[in-house]
């Protein structure tokens, strides 16, 4: 067969699950024909005949799929660097948000801005995380609040994903904060949510996902569940913002409706964890958020791993709780903060979070028949991703088999 392209001399890190930690590879090569991978291992088992158009040396750098971020809320109106001073003059940030600050702030502020204003701050924040190596994302509507403004982030969110070589999966969290105008009744702005929005959003198809916020300062369990119960008629799967802040029980809740992922998860309970495991629901971990909002609860990671959940990591990428844009210092901080090893780090932001997509059949892992989405390192072995930080290491970004040809 003649391939379009091949990458040869690679330390692969193919990700796949077959293969003992992140799938090594010496001596690797990577064939793309039309946008896919139809081969992608050892040199010397390549098949007789399989030749490129175009070969790429590698000279032994560490190439992994492409990093996927599988939590972001990307698309967003103004900052909320004045909110950062008051949490340093000691404000914490539940008791900015129940003063009318936090998600509300940014509601206001996407709420007067335009598609071309949203996309001209999201296309800039996109660009530092395609600079990162990251080749798909996750992005989460949730300050509009309203069908109007959350519809207008989601369109901005699909938009990004014409303007960029990356792909844009989209998420719709119009349960992440009570708007003023519901006066104060969360049961009535559940209602309009299950009712009125989600309803018009499945007919659009603008959306790929459901999620909510489930805690104190956002919606109980069972306004939770209505939403679920909502998305589960309208053949949407389901994520949720669980446990963060304190204990609910939002992982078991997630589990109980085959939610793709419970995110965060500081406070999660053994029996959240095995809930989880048992639905095969990804944790996905935000150390960003942890970080800035200076949580001291890490997440039971040891429960994680007994229960065999699967963990990914993300940026949670957002004006208020974690403006992180970059993947590779993610990895950095899911080994630092959380003690993940350096196989769960890698893991976490490829294979394991393209599960938390639902795009494990397309992108994740470098095996035959999936996207050709590569990131190309300046470095030799795995352990040196995590490692460094504050040094953007990507030497080059493949996507859908096209993108630099030096390595
Ligand atoms: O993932 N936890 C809730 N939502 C976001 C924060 C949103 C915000 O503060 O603007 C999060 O941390
Ligand atoms: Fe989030």
């Amino acid at each position: 067969m003649l391939a379009d392209r091949i990458w040869h001399d690679a330390q692969m890190a193919t990700m796949r699950a077959d293969l003992e930690g992140v799938g090594l590879i010496d001596r690797a090569m990577i064939a793309s024909k039309d946008g896919r991978i139809v081969y992608a291992g050892a040199k010397s088992d390549a098949p007789s005949g399989l030749d490129g158009k175009e070969w790429i040396g590698c000279h032994g750098a560490l190439v992994t799929p492409g990093l996927i971020d599988c939590h972001t809320h990307l698309v967003y109106g103004g900052d909320r660097s004045h909110e950062f001073k008051m949490r340093l003059a000691g404000a914490s940030y539940e008791e900015i948000a129940k003063s009318g600050g936090g998600i509300l702030s940014t509601m206001r502020a996407t709420r007067v801005s335009d598609d071309d204003e949203l996309a001209y701050d999201a296309l800039k924040r996109l660009d530092a995380l395609i600079a990162d190596g990251v080749t798909t994302l996750e992005i989460k509507s949730g300050y509009g609040l309203d069908l109007e403004n959350e519809t207008k982030q989601l369109r901005v969110a699909r938009r990004l994903g014409n303007e960029r070589q990356v792909d844009v999966v989209t998420t719709f969290l119009a349960a992440h904060a009570l708007p003023p105008e519901a006066g104060g009744d969360k049961d009535r702005y559940i209602e309009l949510v299950c009712r009125e929005m989600l309803p018009q959003i499945a007919r659009s198809g603008i959306a790929d996902a459901v999620d909510a916020f489930c805690e104190g300062i956002a919606f109980s369990v069972e306004q939770t569940a209505r939403v679920f119960e909502t998305a589960r008629i309208l053949g949407l799967p389901v994520k949720l913002h669980a446990d963060q802040l304190s204990n609910l029980e939002g992982a078991a809740l997630a589990a109980r409706f085959g939610a793709l992922s419970a995110d965060h998860l500081e406070y999660t309970s053994e029996e959240g964890a095995a809930a989880m495991g048992r639905a095969g629901t990804v944790a996905v971990l935000l150390p960003g958020a942890f970080y800035f909002i200076r949580e001291t609860k890490v997440p039971p990671v040891d429960l994680f791993r007994k229960h065999r959940v699967p963990i990914a990591l993300a940026t949670d990428c957002n004006p208020g709780s974690s403006p992180l844009h970059s993947v590779q210092l993610v990895m950095n901080m899911g080994a630092t903060l959380f003690r993940l090893t350096v196989e769960e780090c890698l893991l976490g932001v490829t294979r394991e979070a393209a599960r938390a997509l639902g795009r494990l059949d397309r992108v994740g892992t470098l095996e035959a028949g999936k996207h050709c989405n590569l990131a190309i390192w300046k470095v030799g072995s795995p352990a040196e991703l995590p490692y460094r930080f504050g040094i953007n290491q990507l030497s080059a970004r493949i996507y859908r088999g096209t993108g630099e040809l030096t390595c």
